[in-house]
């Protein structure tokens, strides 16, 4: 950042390129593995100078993956228009170097149109990003969740034709069982869309996408796999060992409920810290390494609500 504060990026953020990037399944892209995800912290409620510098630091240091959603902030959306007005105030230029994802599938808008699977929703929440972020494309878009109720066939075919309209340059799902994902990679193959990615929960305290052998079948088919909430939300750094930070997201936010940290966590939390302690990193490090260590993981999306958190959390 310049005396006027206009944004240019460093010169050296490719620096550490040979570690920094993996290809994403068997796609021609690759991710940072360490991706930057705008849930929390980025929204309306949060100061702009910082949801800026946390960005900053991330792009001028090789990220460049962020991961957004419709309804993030708080209030819905805004996270996405944090990030447009980035877009204007200093990454236009650096359009080309960014890779930016948004989704659909959770509550966004009221009545029946605004919420899980249907092509009406994906189709119309999509244009609502776009015009949130100030792009004209994303470069990928994912099924935020499985819908139960609308068929598969509809979602997906939504899912197709956003990427045949130029709105979107790639797909992904997120949150679907084994047999959807399945499913969904036969279809969006046969349509020649590949499935690039999925997004599940994984971190050493939830293993589901591990248990339900959802990473495995990504692993053997190609598609990418990126584990969100790495660090299950706060819970698998030293945030919460000596008590709730008030300015901590457990302490703010109803996503993270105080009675998930019972006696039996806080101690198991405890021995991990001490053992990342004995092996010289932190809690966070220790928890972001194990993850990318996991076969078919192609990206952990962290949250930061500060650059140290993000700095630090870079060094593994
Ligand atoms: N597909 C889905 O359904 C879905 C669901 C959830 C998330 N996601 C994606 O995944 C991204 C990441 O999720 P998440 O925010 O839950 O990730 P996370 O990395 O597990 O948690 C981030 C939080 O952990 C704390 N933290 C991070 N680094 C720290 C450090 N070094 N030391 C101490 N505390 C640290 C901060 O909490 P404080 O705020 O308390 O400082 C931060 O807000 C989201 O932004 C979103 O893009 C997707």
């Amino acid at each position: 950042m310049d005396l006027k504060g206009i944004y240019t990026a460093s010169a050296n953020r490719y620096d550490g390129s040979e570690t920094m990037y993996r290809r994403c399944g068997r796609s021609g892209v690759l991710l940072p593995k360490i991706s930057l995800g705008l849930w929390h912290n980025f929204g309306g409620v949060n100061p702009y100078e910082r949801s800026r510098d946390i960005t900053h630091y991330a792009f001028d240091h090789g990220i460049t993956h962020f991961d957004l959603a419709n309804n993030y902030g708080p209030p819905y959306g805004t996270a996405e228009e944090t990030f447009g007005r980035l877009m204007d105030d200093d990454f236009r230029p650096y359009r080309d170097e960014l890779f930016i994802s948004s989704k659909a599938g959770y509550d966004m808008w009221p009545g029946p149109y605004g919420n899980w699977g249907s092509r009406k929703y994906l189709m119309a929440s999509l244009e609502q990003s776009l015009k949130r972020m100030k792009l004209d494309y994303v470069d990928l878009f994912y099924s935020h969740r499985f819908d139960p109720l609308t068929p598969m066939e509809e979602t997906l075919q939504a899912l197709v034709d956003i990427v045949r309209q130029g709105k979107a340059l790639y797909v992904g799902i997120s949150n679907w069982p084994l047999e959807g994902l399945k499913f969904a990679d036969e279809y969006l193959r046969r349509h020649d869309v590949p499935l690039l990615i999925y997004q599940g929960r994984l971190n050493m305290l939830n293993r589901e996408p591990m248990e339900q052998g959802i990473l495995d079948y990504c692993h053997r088919q190609g598609i990418g796999f990126i584990s969100f909430s790495p660090l299950a939300q706060g819970l698998l750094t030293d945030r919460y060992l000596n008590g709730i930070p008030t300015d901590s997201r457990m302490a703010r936010n109803f996503n993270l409920k105080k009675e998930v940290l019972t006696p039996e966590l806080l101690e198991r939390l405890r021995k991990l810290n001490a053992e990342a302690a004995r092996e010289g990193e932190t809690l966070a490090q220790k928890a972001l390494k194990w993850n990318l260590a996991q076969d078919g993981v192609t990206s952990v999306l962290v949250g930061a609500s500060s650059v140290a958190q993000l700095e630090q959390n870079m060094k593994v």
